[in-house]
């Protein structure tokens, strides 16, 4: 399909599907949605609850590596050894990384090799990027996600379900339920009833918090 780069509201870029409509990251702005979603209700509260000096993040839909970039950030801050692994059956291609601004936007300067690193990290294997940052990129489809017992957090970024009805069902949930560690927290921008349904279905809590700018709710769930 074919993707184009533009720009949100607080300035950083995204891609968008024209045939879909669709973007990766909110038209609001992809930093700021990030950072509120993934940072601020799921990775800080994971963090003070866990009380330990590492975690392991799984991520459904590794795309731009924004979300990535901004946990990495939270990692040196925060002094946390971080073992991500980014799930994506659809590579970004280098030209693509390369008009992304995400690593001068957050105004860090080791962002910007960070980001690179990032991208030219070998596929399927373990990545030390820094002292509190690891890596595994997966190329494969969310389907064949079959881990157990193995996360901390699962930030599940796939595209909406308007598009992609198929990724927020019982069946994709219990996979992710199954992935997380007892306690383990899998949050999403999504809001949609069905989908919290979905999720109570297969055994998690869920909670409704406000979302960021543009969008009401969004979603955490907790197994418990
Ligand atoms: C909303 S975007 C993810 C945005 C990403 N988290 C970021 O920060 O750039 C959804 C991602 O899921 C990927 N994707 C879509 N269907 C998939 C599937 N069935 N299995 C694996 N990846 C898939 C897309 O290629 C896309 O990168």
């Amino acid at each position: 399909m074919k993707r184009e780069i533009i720009k949100t509201g607080d300035g950083s870029t995204t891609i968008h599907i024209p045939e879909w409509n669709e973007q990766y990251h909110s038209k609001h702005g992809a930093i700021q949605e990030a950072r509120h979603v993934f940072i601020n209700m799921g990775l800080l509260p994971v963090i003070s609850s866990v009380r330990n000096e590492e975690l392991s993040i799984l991520e459904i839909g590794f795309g731009t590596g924004l979300n990535a970039l901004v946990t990495w950030e939270v990692s040196q801050r925060e002094k946390v050894l971080i073992h991500y692994t980014g799930v994506e059956a659809y590579p970004v291609e280098h030209e693509e990384v390369k008009h992304l601004n995400f690593s001068h936007e957050v105004k860090v300067p080791e962002a910007v090799d960070f980001f690179e690193n990032i991208h030219t990290a070998s596929w399927e294997n373990t990545n030390k990027i820094d002292s509190h940052f690891t890596l595994i990129k997966q190329k494969k489809f969310f389907q064949e996600i079959n881990d157990v017992d193995r996360y901390n957090l699962i930030y599940f970024d796939a595209f909406g379900a308007r598009v992609q009805p198929d990724l927020w069902t019982v069946d994709i949930f219990l996979k992710m339920y199954n992935a997380l560690k007892v306690d383990g927290v899998l949050v999403t921008y999504a809001a949609k009833g069905s989908v919290r349904r979905a999720l109570q279905e297969v055994g998690f809590l869920v909670e409704r918090l406000p979302g960021p700018p543009g969008k009401r709710e969004m979603l955490r769930a907790t197994k418990k």
